[in-house]
């Protein structure tokens, strides 16, 4: 735990104490700073209070602390009885309701209190800095401080000046943000910022792949947590989230960005929403809930299937040396003719396309061919894709044949991509769309990733690990097939992946 400050501030007033202002306050403590609380409804700067140093008791109880520091935190919190106690401030972040009209109007009233040189913070999470910095008549003290919940745990803050804030201020929050032991990501005052600007892709796509029936959520879940190495699949996210906060998240960025289609939100949250299927606090949502345990669905069961000869497209050569391998693994017999005889299972590897277009494209006979996503390998789960004519015979030769050492199989509809190619390509697109608008440094945006949405990696070190022409080829074909412009390549993806470069190349 941080103890001491090496920012330049010495006195915080924070404005709001509930879920996350008790969480600011609790590190500006910690960090050394001088803490007042001020809320507007009676009892909670006492609850916030009595929260935070029952948390720091704990951790003298589990030796994480010294009680002297516990006391030494503790002195550092002082309850503000009015606004008007903030005076003496060098720095307020404030955490009220969200809303324009409150905020702007709590600034303008601490303008009238605080010095000239304080510096006026805003934890929001949707509403621009700009914008509520537009109220004020100083508005270059103006400055996001945006933290993640539960504060203390979620290790980032991302510190967004507004387009009138001056540097030597943002300079000064950043600081701060590092003595309360975060790592500070700096980005621009865009809709979203620059993590939940980041998110947007996982639960549209998914949500996209949902409507277009190619799998039922514990499927996407699966794929994206075995296959994808996520630690949360996005139904089971938007279940814990809730839908009435996660929807209007959608929703709000959407507008903002004067409906872009790469954050298009889905009509089958806003009807889930009205139906009030709002997840894990609503008992239901994408999964049932039972005394607080997600109910799924079992594994498909793979029934028993003769061994067949195989043949596989030739499409990547080394995705088709990793199935054969499979295939005489299996015992099973491996046709390595240009052509496969009359009554062999086709295997293709298709990327960004269905396994329709890939079996017509290669001339061969639909009705015995499936499609394995061999985008992340064979390793923990395998992805089969069947064409709307593939008999279910050959369906579940191909299930069987992949399972034959009991790695799970996970079977879609046909499908432009994959699930996997799908949300990583467009995962990528939008985190290559932010470095390409400049919101933020390249291993910024990656680190802000890795911590504020706990993907395994961010999404340009995700490219490049995939292969940025791969994930360029999945959104390419997708676009092509599909003509929705949320699949178009975001410049900064086209140019890296023409040049040979990391997506990490500024
Ligand atoms: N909860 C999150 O996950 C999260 C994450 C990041 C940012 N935020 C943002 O942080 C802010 C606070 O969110 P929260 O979840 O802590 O809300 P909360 O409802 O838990 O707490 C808000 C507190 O502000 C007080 N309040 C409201 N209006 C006030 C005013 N005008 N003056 C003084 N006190 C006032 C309320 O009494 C309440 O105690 C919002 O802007 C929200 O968007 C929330």
């Amino acid at each position: 735990m941080a103890t001491s400050t090496s920012s330049s501030f010495t006195t915080i007033g924070i404005v709001g104490t509930g879920a996350m202002g008790r969480g600011i306050a609790q590190l500006a403590a910690q960090a050394g700073l001088d803490v007042r609380l001020f809320d507007l409804k009676q009892g909670a700067v006492d609850d916030a209070r009595a929260f935070i140093e029952n948390h720091w008791q704990r951790g003298v109880q589990k030796g994480r602390l010294s009680s002297q520091q516990a006391d030494a935190f503790s002195a550092r919190l002082a309850k503000a009885d009015e606004l008007q106690a903030l005076a003496g401030c060098d720095i307020v972040v404030e955490a009220i309701v969200e809303n324009l009209d409150a905020k702007q109007a709590l600034f303008s009233d601490l303008e009238a209190i605080v010095d000239t040189a304080a510096v006026l913070a805003t934890n929001t999470s949707s509403l621009p800095v700009t914008r509520i910095a537009a109220g004020c008549r100083y508005p270059e003290r103006v400055i996001g401080f945006h933290f993640f919940n539960p504060v203390p745990l979620m290790k980032i803050v991302e510190v967004i000046p507004g387009l009138r804030t001056r540097d030597d201020i943002t300079e000064r929050v950043t600081a701060l943000g590092d003595a309360m032991g975060h790592f500070t990501a700096r980005a621009t005052d865009t809709p979203g910022f620059l993590v939940n600007h980041a998110g947007r892709a996982f639960g549209t796509e998914a949500l996209r792949i949902l409507g277009e029936s190619v799998a039922d959520p514990a499927t996407i879940d699966r794929i994206m947590v075995d296959q994808g190495g996520f630690k949360m699949g996005p139904f089971t996210l938007l279940d814990l989230t809730g839908l009435d906060v996660s929807h209007a998240v959608m929703e709000s960025i959407y507008h903002q960005f004067f409906e872009e289609p790469r954050f298009r939100p889905s009509p089958l949250t806003r009807q889930r929403l009205d139906a009030g299927l709002l997840g894990r606090k609503t008992g239901e949502g994408f999964y049932r809930y039972v005394e607080g345990q997600q109910q799924r669905p079992a594994e498909l069961e793979i029934p028993e299937a003769d061994a067949r000869p195989v043949w596989i497209s030739q499409d990547d050569p080394e995705s088709a040396a990793l199935l054969a391998r499979l295939v005489t693994d299996a015992g099973w017999v491996l046709e390595e003719d240009d052509a496969p005889s009359p009554h062999a299972l086709c295997l293709l590897t298709p990327l960004g396309e269905d396994a329709t277009a890939c079996a017509h494209r290669l001339g061969l006979d639909a009705w015995r061919c499936v499609a394995v996503d061999m985008l992340a390998g064979l390793d923990r789960r395998r992805s089969l894709m069947t064409t709307p004519a593939t008999d279910p015979d050959y369906v579940n030769a191909a299930a069987r044949l992949l399972n034959h050492d009991g790695t799970p199989v996970s079977i879609l509809q046909d499908s432009n991509g994959f699930v996997l190619q799908r949300i990583v390509a467009c995962i990528v697109n939008v985190g290559a769309e932010i470095a390409q608008q400049r919101v933020a440094e390249p291993a910024t945006i990656d680190r802000a990733v890795e911590l504020g949405l706990g993907y395994p990696q961010g999404p340009l070190a995700m490219g490049d690990h995939y292969g940025v022409r791969r994930i360029l080829t999945i959104l390419e074909r997708m676009l092509a097939a599909t003509g929705d412009p949320r699949y178009r390549p975001s410049p900064w993806l086209r140019r890296r992946a023409a040049l040979g470069l990391s997506l990490t190349q500024a």
